[in-house]
């Protein structure tokens, strides 16, 4: 048995999940920890074609959520279980959370759906963390207003990315022993505080 562990990181567009995700691997590093990171929708050559398109095509919003599992289904096989199971840890920008969370609460693709897929693709595996970076939408929205590109996520409306904070919460509140939730509207010095104090349970 591996003790590596699967920490994922997720988040509404422009809660600064990426920048705080580096410091994190970068501190558990420091301690010693041997880990990959690597992210969703992509992780894997197949996976980040998927993104591209995912990411610039319109599509139905069931299609949407089949290609996130898809290359989900891919990432989990060539990518997180090698890993664990070798013993690097895993951190990951993003996973199935956010299918619940965009897909579910965002574009209102019905939970039962996913949570078929969820078991279809990775019945026995759940990460043993999420950081859910929580901010306010109108945060979020002024950060992501410094952007100069914005993909077709980025470009949803303010409700789409309320529901989709609200549906994060509610999935945290489900299995509160699995999630943090990080006040991310905080000063990064504050940020990186309750950082620090998660990595040094490891
Ligand atoms: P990123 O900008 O954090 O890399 O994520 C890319 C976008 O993909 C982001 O807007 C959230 C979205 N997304 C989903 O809608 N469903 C998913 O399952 C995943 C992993 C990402």
């Amino acid at each position: 048995m591996s003790s590596a562990k699967f920490i994922t990181f997720e988040g509404v567009d422009g809660a600064g999940k990426s920048t705080h995700l580096e410091w994190f691997a970068n501190a558990l590093r420091q301690r010693g920890i041997n880990l990959l990171v690597t992210r969703e929708p992509g992780g894997t050559p197949l996976g980040e074609r998927l993104r591209e398109i995912l990411l610039n095509q319109p599509m139905h919003a069931e299609t949407e959520a089949l290609l996130m599992f898809a290359a989900r289904r891919e990432h989990v096989e060539q990518v997180i279980r090698p890993a664990l199971k070798s013993g690097t840890w895993v951190i990951s920008d993003r996973f199935s959370d956010a299918s619940f969370a965009y897909q579910g609460g965002g574009r209102g693709v019905p939970l039962a759906k996913l949570e078929q897929l969820e078991q279809w693709v990775h019945a026995d595996l759940q990460p043993d963390l999420t950081l859910l970076f929580d901010i306010p939408i109108e945060v979020a929205r002024q950060r992501l207003s410094n952007n100069v590109s914005l993909d077709r996520f980025e470009q949803e409306r303010g409700e789409f990315f309320e529901r989709v904070r609200q549906a994060y919460l509610v999935r945290a509140a489900k299995t509160p022993q699995r999630f943090a939730v990080i006040r991310a509207e905080n000063a990064i010095p504050e940020v990186h505080q309750e950082l620090a104090k998660i990595v040094a349970t490891f």
